[in-house]
């Protein structure tokens, strides 16, 4: 059985649509990740599945458990860390995670056992006498995590994990969060960081204006992202980006403000051939600049060729 099965879910607000027909299923035991730009629709995904707001249209699943129609059980299947999520300052993590325990109806002596596990595995044990106000940003997600997990879900659902951590509190995270999943639970995480993605997520579903536009290994996205360098060039006077695609080793051209980006497969033969082209068309070439290929430009190809289509 998958563990998230999602057909067509579809969120408007007003006229305008926040995740547009979208399908992905997560298969049980992995961690997939949703990767994509602000303003994508992450969030607004996670709120459907987590029963915060209704979709529109299509239909989602939790533990084959649909989030509508028996949207109860959907949600204590899974544990859930909202996006910019706080603990309560005041209470101490012990009581934060007895206040949590409570909520999910779990008996006292169950409860107990479950938070000192907890927080000895998150590293917040010695402090769990101490109200979270004076915990780091690192303490308070992982504090978070314990009371997401409280109640021992099969599915982890956690929006943006890492954001906003410092190095070491989220290296930490994505460790507690790989131990989690090696222990059965699986994942599913949003980020906009292609890097944590690839550290952690067996697979990734790209996420650009409300539609997934691809779902692989990252390894697999970034591998066919960095096959193309990306040469950025701008001339003394305006020229087709259609021109410029005749160039030997150029695959794509696009326009950028005054400037064209080129990718390419070799990016010497590349540079040569437009110096060439520049000097037969008695043109000067005003900047020249060869970029790293960043997740920015796989968004950005893989959507230029979603709208081509
Ligand atoms: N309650 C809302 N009302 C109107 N627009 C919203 C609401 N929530 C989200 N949006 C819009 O939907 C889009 C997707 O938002 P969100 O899912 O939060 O993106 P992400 O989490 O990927 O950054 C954004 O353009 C956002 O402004
Ligand atoms: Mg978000």
């Amino acid at each position: 059985m998958d563990a998230i099965q999602v057909n067509d879910l579809t969120k408007r607000y007003g006229g305008f649509k926040a995740v547009d027909h979208i399908s992905f299923s997560v298969v049980e035991g992995e961690i997939f990740g949703f990767l994509g730009p602000n303003g994508s629709g992450k969030s607004t995904t996670i709120r459907m599945l987590t029963g915060i707001v209704k979709p529109d249209e299509g239909t989602a699943a939790i533990m084959g458990h649909d989030i509508v129609k028996d949207s109860i059980r959907a949600r204590e299947s899974i544990g859930f860390v909202p996006e910019m999520a706080n603990a309560y300052v005041e209470l101490t993590a012990w009581r934060n995670l007895m206040f949590m325990g409570d909520l999910y109806g779990i008996p006292r002596s169950e409860r107990e056992r479950r938070a000192s596990d907890l927080l000895k595995r998150f590293g917040l044990y010695e402090r769990r006498d101490n109200q979270v106000r004076g915990f780091s940003k690192g303490m308070r997600q992982r504090l978070l995590l314990c009371m997401a997990l409280i109640n021992d879900p099969p599915v982890l659902i956690l929006d943006e994990p890492t954001s906003g951590l410092d190095v070491e509190s989220s290296r930490l995270i994505k460790e507690v969060i790989r131990e989690l999943n090696r222990a059965g639970t699986t994942v599913f995480l949003t980020t906009h960081n292609i890097e944590d993605a690839s550290q952690l997520c067996e697979r990734v579903a790209i996420i650009n204006r409300g539609v997934i536009i691809a779902v692989d290994r990252p390894e697999a996205l970034r591998q066919a992202g960095s096959a193309l360098y990306c040469i950025e060039v701008s001339f003394s006077r305006s020229v087709d980006e259609r021109e410029l695609s005749d160039i030997p080793s150029v695959r794509e051209v696009m326009k950028f403000g005054d400037k064209l980006r080129l990718y390419v497969d070799d990016i010497d033969m590349a540079i040569t051939s437009i110096v060439d082209y520049a000097r037969i068309h008695n043109m000067k070439i005003l900047a020249l600049t060869t970029l790293a290929p960043s997740l920015e430009d796989i968004f950005v190809r893989l959507t230029h060729k979603t709208g081509a289509e």
